[in-house]
């Protein structure tokens, strides 16, 4: 479980946030944006009612809204404190569970109707861990299961996108030029106002449209629609990705 010490940034994060007595570090259950976005994906894919697995759920924003739409939910992230903060969230929802696990090391059991990613995927950065979790996601998912990817950091032009192999996290620390550690003073909502709070950058790896759409069909999903997002709070530049597994021919299933 702790082969990726790193990817715990986060949870340093959440518990500098929540010491500072921070309501939340991630998305909240009524932004609108993502309220829209899922409530229109739902309908789309005709999900209600069904098994939507959500990877780095993070605090449960996701969990919420889509237990609220009537899906059943599971959300998986690698941070303790977040899953605790997500489960409380979700505890009027007796379709709704959470659970710790490593999205890149960790297969989650079963196979789900459709997969969430708010801010996931681009927190992972060497090549090897950005290929197995997508791998790892595939295979949670029946075939025609749509996933979506929301809010991914994006650059529009792919000279700002590294494009050279990103092999180990050291790698990633001198090409980002971070060390993930220093303290920067950053604010997050606290009731009606806000709390000042030093943590460290957790820069996310972002690409371009072409370098996610290879990442994708390299995994196996086709990509049905690339949208890019408007500059929020959240995160400057993304875009969301709607994906989906594909129907395989009965046959080409036979062979494996
Ligand atoms: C930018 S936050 C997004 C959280 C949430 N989805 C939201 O939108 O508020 C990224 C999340 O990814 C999680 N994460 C990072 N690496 C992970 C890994 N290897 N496995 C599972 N979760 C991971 C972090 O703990 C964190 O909660």
């Amino acid at each position: 479980m702790e082969k990726n010490p790193y990817y715990l940034a986060y949870e340093k994060r959440y518990q500098a946030v929540f010491a500072a007595g921070g309501e939340r570090w991630g998305h909240a259950p009524d932004d609108k944006e993502l309220v829209d976005t899922l409530t229109k994906w739902v309908e789309d894919n005709h999900l209600r009612g069904k098994r939507i697995l959500e990877f780095a759920c993070g605090e449960g924003a996701g969990g919420v809204i889509l237990s609220s739409l009537g899906c059943s939910y599971h959300g998986v992230d690698i941070s303790r404190t977040a899953v605790e903060k997500a489960a409380n969230a979700l505890r009027m929802y007796p379709n709704a569970t959470v659970s710790r696990l490593d999205m890149v090391q960790d297969v989650v059991p079963g196979q789900y109707d459709a997969a969430l990613d708010c801010m996931g995927f681009h927190m992972l950065v060497t090549d090897g861990d950005r290929a197995a979790y997508l791998k790892n996601a595939f295979q949670a998912l029946k075939d025609g299961a749509p996933m979506l990817f929301y809010k991914e950091s994006y650059r529009s032009n792919p000279a700002e996108v590294y494009k050279g192999p990103v092999c180990s996290f050291d790698d990633w620390k001198k090409i980002a030029n971070t060390d993930y550690t220093t303290p920067s003073l950053r604010k997050t909502k606290m009731g009606s106002g806000e709390v000042e709070v030093r943590i460290p950058l957790v820069p996310a790896r972002a690409n371009d449209r072409d370098g996610y759409l290879k990442e994708m069909e390299q995994a196996g999903f086709t990509v049905e629609q690339f949208r890019e997002m408007n500059i929020s709070e959240a995160i400057q530049y993304s875009a969301s990705i709607y994906a989906r597994k594909p129907f395989l021919p009965s046959a080409s299933k036979n062979k494996s």
